[in-house]
């Protein structure tokens, strides 16, 4: 694409934000990098109407870095509860802690170290150098990725890291070269703004967009083809027996997930790898007599490299005081304040209610 065409995108891509794209959202009335780091982290993975109550109660809760870097493990979790990928969490705990430890408490203000912290990569550093300090560096992130392979007819499989990095290198020459103080922040806001409103996955709004006529996708007719990735994602399958134990005061008893792997640190209700450890378990909890067992509808619950068949057990009645080695006893007005993953919620909303 010749240096002028690149111009004239950018400066469409900027004034056609200004004029159809999102301005309103609360992390774009602000240059504080605690807080677009935080929606950035809470956006990368979530659409932005669920995104909205947490970023206000996340922020109610933990105004600046360091009350962030301060809080319990526990806490953050309990907050980030629903939102899902819960390495997020963590990470940006991890991250407010280090910013506190190794800068001061003040957030890096280039991408090239943004990118060194614990959750931050290339693109979220991107998003917030340029959203904060203007910087001209690009952010690829699924939606921008989508819209200039389309406009750069760039078929090179992504898989390869070669080309991703060719990728790159073609996102940095397209960005802004002048007026860099407002229209970094409004290009980057604008490239996602396409990539969600019109250059969706499928039936793009090629005639509503300022870039279709140097879109090269747009003129060959199948912008759907892009972008080009081969490698799938492999998907595995892992059954889990789920102990729903509930005592007479209708609590239950959950245990700290390990630190790492699935639902790590959160809280969650014993998990057995099969059947059989699970019966043992249950008969070793007294006598028979006391305790009522019942099978509960098994569900499954899709994470990102795996799909968890859960197997629910509901044991109930005369329960030990401390049924097991390992937890403690949680009322359901406690559910809120640990770390609880949604279906494992859902779980304990549907079957602790009832008598
Ligand atoms: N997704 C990621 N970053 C975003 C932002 N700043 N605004 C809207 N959606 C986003």
């Amino acid at each position: 694409m010749k240096r002028s065409v690149q111009e004239s995108a950018a400066a469409r891509v900027v004034a056609w934000q200004a004029a159809h794209g999102r301005n309103h959202l609360p992390w774009q009335q602000t240059r504080d990098p605690y807080r677009v780091w935080l929606s950035e982290i809470m956006l990368q993975q979530t659409q932005v109407a669920t995104v909205l109550d947490y970023y206000t109660r996340f922020l109610a809760r933990f105004p600046d870095v360091q009350a962030l870097a301060e809080a319990p493990q526990d806490e953050v979790l309990g907050l980030w509860s629903g939102l899902g990928y819960y390495t997020r969490a963590r990470n940006l705990h991890r991250c407010a802690q280090q910013v506190v430890a190794e800068h001061g408490g003040v957030f890096p203000r280039t991408a090239e170290v943004l990118a060194t912290l614990p959750g931050i990569g290339r693109s979220t550093a991107g998003a917030i150098a340029a959203f904060c300090f203007s910087e001209r560096v690009p952010i690829l992130d699924a939606n921008v990725r989508r819209v200039l392979t389309r406009l750069l007819g760039f078929d090179a499989d992504l898989a390869q890291a070669r080309n991703e990095r060719l990728l790159w290198e073609q996102a940095q020459e397209l960005l802004p070269r002048d007026d860099l103080d407002s229209a970094m922040p409004r290009y980057t806001q604008g490239l996602m703004d396409l990539g969600a409103a019109l250059c969706t996955p499928r039936a793009p709004q090629c005639s509503k967009c300022p870039l279709h006529e140097d879109c090269k996708a747009f003129r060959d007719g199948d912008p759907q083809r892009y972008p080009v990735k081969t490698r799938k994602l492999s998907r595995k399958a892992e059954a889990w027996q789920l102990l729903v134990l509930k005592n007479a005061q209708g609590q239950a008893w959950l245990q700290k997930r390990p630190p790492s792997g699935i639902w790590a640190g959160m809280h969650c209700v014993p998990v057995f790898a099969d059947h059989a450890d699970l019966q043992r378990c249950v008969a070793a909890l007294g006598p028979a007599s006391g305790l009522a067992v019942n099978e509960l509808q098994p569900f499954v619950h899709v994470l990102t490299h795996r799909d968890l068949h859960l197997h629910p057990v509901l044991v109930s009645g005369a329960v030990l005081e401390k049924p097991l080695e390992e937890g403690a006893w949680f009322g359901a007005h406690q559910w809120g304040a640990v770390g609880l993953p949604a279906p494992i919620r859902k779980l304990l909303d549907a079957t602790m209610a009832r008598p």
